[in-house]
């Protein structure tokens, strides 16, 4: 069994662009017939339930933390994609961090039984800034979401400058941009952070119909700018394991049989 390729999607900011990548990063890889779960680790304000349209789920990363339940129990299929879903917390009782009685230890012990599951790619969604920063050495990747502006840009410089000292790979991704002249754009942005943008995201309108419909983009509207940018960042995780595809995993996702589009790769 191989160990599955761990990826946190995070940002020194609320509000940037996380879940909703996450969600459609996905399903763009899941579509390509790998094996996905998606991990709501945004302990205070959960939303990848809301967004994948999964709204009656009885237990959550808190129960899988704290032992209450066993994690393939609390772990739900998304119906339309098979995207596996680690749901946030169910209680509406948390405002702040130590509304939650979890210790650093049970943490490190869960994310440390994340990488040892059953499948091609973990993708952790998390709340702003590094909240359980003895657990980044267990991920693969980090994708930093920032918004083509100087204060999002300087303050994902300063997270980006705590992955380099964990020595944990990071992409910088954009999102939300429709080169306006006032945003920064590609170039002033990679000049700032000294790295390259792995994306630049646009501003689409489809995204927030996805999120009022509880739908990813993606699998919403499969050519929308946003689902095309989205399936070239996916396109480049999925060159990160380059797993071989056996015939059963080589036949298009039902879905993008729906879409009139063969399987990439
Ligand atoms: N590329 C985009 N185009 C349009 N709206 C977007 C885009 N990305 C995010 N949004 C909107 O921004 C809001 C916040 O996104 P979300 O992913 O919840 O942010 P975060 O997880 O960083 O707090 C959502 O309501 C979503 O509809
Ligand atoms: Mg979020």
């Amino acid at each position: 069994m191989q160990k599955p390729y761990t990826i946190i999607v995070s940002s020194p900011k609320g509000g940037v662009g996380k879940s909703v990548i996450s969600i459609n990063l996905a399903a763009a890889l899941e579509l390509m017939r790998y094996n996905v779960l998606i991990v709501d680790t945004d302990i205070i304000n959960p939303c990848i339930g809301l967004y994948l349209g999964l709204t009656d789920t009885s237990a959550g990363i808190l129960e899988v933390i704290t032992k209450k339940i066993d994690m393939k129990r609390a772990v739900v299929p998304h119906p339309s994609t098979g995207i596996r879903v680690l749901p946030g917390s169910v209680s509406r009782n948390i405002a702040t961090t130590k509304d939650v009685k979890i210790t650093v230890a049970q943490i490190d012990a869960f994310m440390r039984a994340l990488t040892k599951l059953d499948y091609d790619f973990v993708i952790l969604d998390t709340q702003p800034g590094i909240e359980f920063p003895s657990t980044l050495s267990v991920y693969d990747e980090a994708i930093l979401v920032a918004q083509p502006n100087k204060a999002s840009c300087i303050s994902a410089i300063k997270m980006l400058s705590r992955y380099g000292k964990a020595k944990l790979k990071c992409n910088l991704v954009v999102n939300r941009v429709r080169n306006k002249k006032f945003e920064l754009d590609m170039r002033e942005i990679e000049e700032m952070a000294e790295i390259k943008v792995s994306a630049m995201l646009p501003e689409d309108e489809k995204v927030q119909v996805g999120v009022a419909e509880g739908v990813p983009t993606f699998v919403l509207s499969f050519r929308a700018p946003f689902s095309k940018a989205m399936g070239d960042l996916a396109q480049m995780y999925a060159s990160r394991i380059g797993k071989a595809q056996g015939p059963e995993e080589q036949a298009p996702h039902p879905l993008l049989r729906l879409f009139g589009r063969k399987k990439k790769g």
